[in-house]
């Protein structure tokens, strides 16, 4: 009989507590044995949900020999070097989004990996495990829409603490259209440019919000994020993607439930990610710990993590500059 995966979850925020919970009640084959949190108190709180033990220090907790595999779920200045930790021990890690917090850091992870010789550093971005966005993939993929020409994301949030910045807006958020955009055309992003529109009232001063971001491809194609983080409304994420022979939409389903009673058509939209994404949270963990289990990885890794990272330091460029900034990007090792 093979025995679960043991994991350290480092970082018990709301992210990491978030994983630790999915892995021990609805993931088959893991245990958390370990978490670790710079809140001492965190950390036992979640230790006690789960039945693991805590460990004060990351490091110590990533080569601790009751720990096969770990999540990193930690400030993403933190990543760096715990992601380089796993790779000197040699077992996978999930790290959350962004891998690094610098386009050199984050290339220098991907050469280690690369000279180890094996995928160990899967990235954090959930929405390849959405049954929606999979199956977009699919239909793209298979030539369902001919060539896919462009690809439109809408990315609104109903609400954000008031440290919440265009650059964050960039960073935390665009990221993961970034992601998408490339999961969805399997190519390179080549250059960004942000359009900072009249901002909602409820915008702190100097924050532009909404903002419209576009992007080009290596392949010439374009896409486009509007960005809107504070409507006051629900959690509204969709993507639309134009083709020669046809295009597909997704984000309605899932957002919301449209209904007709008392005399009105309607529904509700999801409230928040967690609502949205839940189910791609379990399955990236599911698929994660299966592949992990056979020591390696199974979804984004660390070149898509760098290639984030790029993307999104040309983003807070382009808001910055107000130019069309191009993406830096060193050759794939
Ligand atoms: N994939 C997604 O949809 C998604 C959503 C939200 C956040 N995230 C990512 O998850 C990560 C955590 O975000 P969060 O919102 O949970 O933050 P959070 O602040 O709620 O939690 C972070 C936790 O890490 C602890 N911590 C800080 N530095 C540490 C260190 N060096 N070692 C150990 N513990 C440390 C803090 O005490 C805190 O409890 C970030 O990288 C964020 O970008 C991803």
């Amino acid at each position: 009989m093979v025995s679960d995966l043991k994991v350290a979850v480092l970082g018990v925020g709301m992210m990491g507590s978030y994983h630790a919970t999915t892995l021990s009640s609805l993931v088959r084959g893991a245990t958390v044995t370990v978490v670790n949190d710079f809140s001492a108190e965190r950390a036992a709180e979640v230790a006690a949900a789960t039945g693991a033990r805590v460990v004060d220090d990351p490091f110590a907790a990533i080569a601790d020999p009751d720990v096969d595999a770990v999540v990193i779920a930690t400030p993403g200045a933190a990543h760096e070097a715990q992601v380089l930790a796993c790779l000197d021990r040699g077992i996978p890690v999930l790290c959350e989004k962004p891998l690094t917090t610098s386009i050199d850091t984050a290339y220098a992870v991907v050469k280690a990996e690369a000279a180890l010789g094996r995928s160990l550093i899967q990235v954090g971005f959930m929405r390849r495990f959405d049954a929606e966005y999979a199956a977009l993939r699919e239909l793209i993929a298979k030539g369902g829409l001919g060539d896919p020409l462009l690809v439109h994301c809408t990315h609104r949030n109903p609400d954000v603490p008031p440290h919440f910045n265009s650059e964050m807006m960039i960073r935390d958020s665009v990221v993961h259209e970034v992601d998408v955009i490339r999961f969805l055309l399997d190519e390179e992003i080549t250059s960004v440019q942000v359009t900072r529109g009249r901002p909602t009232p409820s915008a702190p001063e100097g924050v532009s919000d909404p903002m419209m971001v576009t992007f080009t491809t290596e392949g010439g194609r374009i896409a486009t994020d509007e960005i809107f983080v504070r409507t006051g409304v629900a959690y509204e994420v969709r993507t639309e993607v134009v083709g020669s022979q046809g295009s597909a939409f997704i984000g309605l389903d899932q957002n919301m439930l449209v209904k007709s009673t008392d005399g009105r058509w309607g529904g509700s939209i999801t409230p928040g990610f967690v609502e949205r994404f839940g189910q791609a949270y379990v399955t990236e963990l599911q698929r994660w710990v299966a592949a992990a289990t056979e020591g390696t990885i199974d979804g984004p890794g660390a070149w898509d993590g760098y290639a984030a990272v790029a993307v999104c330091e040309a983003g807070v460029e382009a808001v910055l500059t107000g130019e069309t900034v191009a993406v830096q990007m060193g050759p794939r090792p």
